[in-house]
């Protein structure tokens, strides 16, 4: 969905605070991926909880897929650039995930997904994040949302960097989600070598940036391909300036408004006290999850 758009002025683009490496891990029932937005960083970049970055052609590292398991207390938005992936859940939803699809699920009080490849062999490649729900929606009732390819509003910017606008706005274009109280950005954005992009972020927002193809200037600093950027949180910022640099460059842009509550995690369960993680464990015990 190729749509018109209205140049965002930025006068003052955000700086690079640290670059992150991400660190190889496995989860589900053994799928190899790389965990870039780790607990320690969940205060700083509040609401964002986790980014699980994967990809891989060798087919042993992700065939063993994501078998049934619980969330409650989040919303995770799986955005797949290569791949297949079915998911199913308690709720009786059921969807295909491919190239260039995303699925945004509000885990709520309770949920029970699973996440299996419908591939046998190729490249499998995409991104999960998990966004927090603020105290006094964690216990609203699970919501899924399938996002084909094609309902994603993109546009292209004036030196060539083409962006795809999948939650928040981006250069006066609309994207696909919207969230209150967190207000999401999610940007991605394909640069041509050489080109510069900018927009527009709310000053408000904790911002990163993950540069999944060749290398980017940010706010004057390089960061290669496999690194996540976390922005400057500066009052009088007004937006990100990327610029590629010999080749062409991908990145995601994501940016949301900080609840700044207490974050309790327990593995797939995400609240504000020990108490109510307790009273997660014993109700998914208990079958209570829808
Ligand atoms: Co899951």
């Amino acid at each position: 969905m190729e749509t018109r758009m209205t140049p965002d002025t930025v006068n003052r683009p955000r700086t690079v605070e640290q670059v992150v490496q991400g660190t190889a891990t496995s989860d589900g029932a053994g799928v190899k991926l790389t965990r870039v937005l780790m607990p320690h960083l969940q205060q700083r970049l509040d609401p964002f909880l986790m980014l699980d970055v994967f990809r891989s052609d060798e087919p042993g590292d992700y065939l063993a897929g994501f078998p049934d398991h619980p969330h409650r207390g989040f919303e995770t938005v799986t955005y797949m650039l290569a791949g297949r992936m079915r998911h199913r859940d308690s709720a009786g939803h059921e969807g295909l995930l491919q190239n260039g699809d995303v699925q945004w699920m509000n885990a709520g009080r309770g949920i029970v997904h699973s996440e299996m490849p419908e591939q046998e062999d190729g490249l499998m490649e995409g991104f999960q994040l998990w966004i927090n729900l603020p105290a006094r929606h964690k216990m609203d009732a699970p919501g899924y949302r399938d996002i084909p390819h094609a309902a994603i509003p993109a546009y292209t910017a004036p030196e060539g960097a083409v962006v795809r606008v999948i939650a928040g706005q981006s250069n006066g274009v609309k994207g696909a989600v919207h969230r209150e109280t967190t207000e999401p950005v999610y940007l991605d954005i394909q640069l041509p070598a050489r080109s510069a992009f900018v927009t527009a972020i709310p000053s408000s927002h904790n911002a990163f940036v993950y540069v999944y193809r060749g290398a980017l200037q940010v706010g004057g600093r390089l960061v290669e391909s496999g690194r996540m950027a976390v922005l400057d949180s500066d009052a009088q910022a007004d937006g990100v300036r990327l610029v590629a640099v010999e080749e062409p460059a991908g990145a995601i842009l994501v940016a949301g408004k900080p609840l700044r509550e207490p974050i309790v995690q327990y593995g797939p369960f995400v609240m504000n006290s020990r108490e109510e993680i307790y009273q997660a464990l014993a109700d998914f015990r208990e079958g209570h999850f829808s």
